[in-house]
């Protein structure tokens, strides 16, 4: 357990990107409220989640990771959590098949609300207004009201992270996600794609594999774990009242454990020496992420390991890296050397998303897919060349159908960015990209596996 740690001892710290609330004791009585609300997730889950994720810093394994820039309280709807559930177990199919080693599936869901945001106001015709900071702290419309913090906001997104769990767990676990049928969805899916003949070969292997197992007597009949599949879940550490209100100590250890999530990550613009988010996450036992941007020296970054994992367990943490297309392969290789040096055991996981934001000329913020997927080869490029694992893929992403990034075999362009564009952050990959995204990630593992191959021989 870390030393002279408390879960209130961020509080001595710098904070940056929390909200202030105008009103302390409606703060007081929502966070006494939280703190006897029952745990979202078990200790005995986060520490499963670690011990996956530590045969992943070994090389054995690849973490996927996905879901909204920002779950909303508008766009929750049973529909949409099964979706966006179904395309990462799509997606976990094609890199399992790929790869030939355990996929770990975690979701940016059930509590992924709160925003750090560039500019504490937006302006809009002349009328200045705080920004928005997620549904758990403010609302989006621009409007003075709603856009007031209000700290009754926690108690509805636990709410909704509550039942979206539930139903998560259930797809997990009730069948929903039989392994026969998650591939035949994908089937589904290519057909349509301009990928189609591409993707359809490494498609119709799955579908061999399966039919030959099947022949065996392996199928989700007789074989229940084909039946199920174990799924985390995921969010920004942002909100440290939220998070503090979830943080129990384990029945079991006497550990604490932040119980909001399995895994919790610190972002780029809260990770800094002296944070308050450091201080938080250095004293819970989960699994934590670290996004790395290209201001992250070498030394830092040793620094922070050595304050958030000093015993150096493996699965403890993972390096999100998230640098831009133009700059991972410049920027990433000291890192990954200073931490080989150092040997900390982490999971290099690649966040291609936040590095890759530009304006449209229409006006939208979006994520061109070639530089999305550029970034992705300069980060498997670097780690082939360092002789470390490219250990994972940290995406945002919906299974609907929206119209938020451009390009892709869909081929959505600047003009019609504006036809579904629903995101509250971040432009995400919808359905369609998220799914031609793995089968192209599918062509890096496989090399990765063949030089494993070669290695083993
Ligand atoms: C995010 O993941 O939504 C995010 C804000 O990322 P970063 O901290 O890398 O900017
Ligand atoms: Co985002």
């Amino acid at each position: 357990m870390a030393s002279n740690w408390t879960p209130d001892g961020w509080k001595a710290r710098e904070a940056r990107h929390l909200p202030a609330y105008q009103d302390a004791e409606a703060l007081g009585v929502v966070e006494a409220t939280l703190a006897k609300f029952p745990p979202l997730v078990f200790a005995g889950e986060a520490r499963a989640l670690k011990a996956d994720l530590a045969e992943v810093a070994q090389g054995r394994g690849f973490l996927l990771q996905g879901g909204d820039c920002a779950e909303s309280f508008a766009e929750f709807h049973p529909d949409n959590i099964r979706d966006t559930f179904r395309v990462l177990l799509q997606m976990a199919v094609v890199l399992t098949f790929a790869s030939k080693q355990p996929v770990v599936k975690v979701g940016r869901m059930a509590g992924q609300f709160a925003k750090p945001r560039s500019a504490p106001t937006e302006t809009i015709g002349g009328e200045e207004l705080p920004s928005y900071l997620g549904d758990i702290i403010n609302g989006i419309e621009f409007d003075p009201a709603t856009r007031q913090n209000d700290p009754e906001r926690m108690l509805r997104a636990y709410s909704q992270s509550a039942a979206t769990l539930n139903l998560i767990r259930a797809f997990a676990t009730g069948g929903y996600a039989n392994l026969r049928q998650v591939h035949q969805w994908t089937l589904e899916h290519i057909g349509r794609s301009p990928w189609a003949a591409k993707f359809g070969e490494t498609a119709d292997r799955i579908g061999e594999a399966l039919d030959f197992m099947a022949a065996c007597g392996v199928d989700p009949a007789t074989v229940p774990q084909l039946q199920g599949t174990s799924f985390y879940t995921s969010h920004e550490a942002l909100l440290l009242q939220y998070e503090q209100a979830l943080t129990r100590r384990d029945s079991l250890t006497g550990d604490w454990y932040d119980c909001s999530a399995h895994m919790l990550w610190i972002g780029d613009r809260t990770r800094f020496d002296g944070s308050a988010h450091v201080e938080f996450l250095r004293g819970v036992g989960n699994p934590i992420g670290m996004k790395c941007g290209p201001s992250l020296e070498p030394d830092a970054l040793l620094k922070l390991l050595d304050t958030l994992n000093p015993a150096r367990e493996p699965g403890r943490m993972t390096l999100i890296s998230r640098f831009g297309h133009d700059k991972v392969e410049d920027g990433l290789p000291k890192l990954v050397r200073a931490v080989k040096r150092e040997g900390h055991p982490v999971v290099w996981s690649c966040d291609p998303m936040h590095g890759n934001v530009i304006k449209s000329d229409s006006g939208y913020k979006t994520r061109p897919f070639d530089r999305i997927l550029s970034e992705v080869k300069g980060f498997f490029a670097v780690h082939r060349a360092e002789g470390t694992h490219a250990g994972g893929i940290h995406i945002e992403m919906t299974g609907q159908d929206v119209t938020e990034c451009t390009g892709g075999a869909v081929a959505i362009t600047d003009a019609g960015l504006a036809d579904r564009y629903h995101t509250h952050c971040d432009p995400r990959l919808n359905a369609a990209q998220s799914i031609e995204l793995a089968f192209l990630l599918a062509e890096m593992l496989n090399l990765e596996a063949v030089d494993r191959g070669k290695q083993a021989a």
